[in-house]
């Protein structure tokens, strides 16, 4: 692939025009990253590896930024991003270790002071060329197995006007935007609101990401990714995959991990290569 030395913004913005969307695809343990890796190797299409503050904390922000940049020298459109980083020393720190992006959280905020903390994070980021999302609006729930239904509330909305200052003056690349979608996964399967998308997208001039990509209609995320959407967060489905493989390839007699993990890394990839054809209308 001809992908050496381009830079993520450039896979986005080439994703904006194809009317496709990069998957992030969180992980916290080397055999999901196994799992997701192989998933690249199939479909040879950029990646975003996303590791929350407990994720990054578990795997080690330094450690996981150097093994991510020694597999870039061969998968050079492999990325790696900070995913709703809202501890200012856990964000420097992966901007000095040398991730590719950032997501900036700072949603529990007053908006003033979230404008205020995300353009110095801007500032800083960017001298380095890496590149910083933004949140306004809190994204509900968390990325487990929530045994009832989501109702969604039009509160929980995104306000075109807020969001349209807060890119203008924080300069952030793109923005974690709020219409329908949810942490984790429901009894009920998510609904995206596409008529609030086509606004957004006509009104905004920046990245737009969608939150909670897990357990959402795929004929909604299709018409998400065709109105704007440029990345698709996962993180539960993984999740639960892991641990259903995990529990069910456990009950094998060997002891060798080497003997049991290939079958749960085997099982993380269909479900990322199920995720790559959606994001890529295939
Ligand atoms: P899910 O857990 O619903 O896939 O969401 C992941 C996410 O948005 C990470 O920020």
């Amino acid at each position: 692939m001809s992908s050496k030395n381009k830079s993520l913004k450039y896979f986005l913005q080439k994703a904006r025009k194809e009317k496709r969307a990069i998957g992030q695809f969180n992980f916290s343990t080397i055999t999901q990253f196994n799992g997701i890796f192989g998933a690249i190797r199939e479909h040879k299409v950029p990646v975003i590896f996303g590791t929350s503050e407990s994720e990054a904390a578990f795997l080690g922000i330094e450690g996981i930024a150097d093994f991510m940049k020694n597999f870039k020298k061969s998968y050079p459109h492999i990325f790696l991003h900070l995913d709703h980083g809202k501890n200012i020393n856990v964000i420097k720190k992966a901007i000095q270790s040398g991730y590719d992006s950032i997501h900036f959280d700072g949603s529990g905020l007053k908006f003033e002071e979230n404008i205020k903390q995300a353009r110095k994070i801007v500032e800083s980021a960017h001298k380095k060329g890496i590149l910083v999302e933004g949140e306004i609006k809190s994204i509900k729930g968390g990325s487990e197995v929530h045994n009832k239904n989501f109702k969604i509330d039009e509160s929980f909305y995104e306000d075109i006007e807020k969001a349209k200052e807060f890119v203008k003056t924080t300069g952030i690349d793109s923005l974690a935007i709020n219409i329908g979608n949810v942490h984790g996964t429901y009894r009920n399967k998510i609904r995206l609101n596409i008529d609030l998308l086509k606004k957004i997208n006509k009104e905004l001039n920046v990245f737009l990401v969608l939150h909670g990509g897990s357990g959402t209609d795929d004929s909604d995320i299709k018409k998400a990714v065709k109105n704007g959407i440029v990345k698709v967060n996962i993180n539960t489905e993984l999740r639960e995959v892991w641990k259903k493989s995990m529990l069910r390839h456990l009950k094998k007699s060997t002891f060798k991990p080497y003997e049991i993990l290939p079958f749960v890394i085997k099982d993380i990839q269909d479900k990322v290569e199920e995720k790559i054809k959606l994001f890529n209308n295939q």
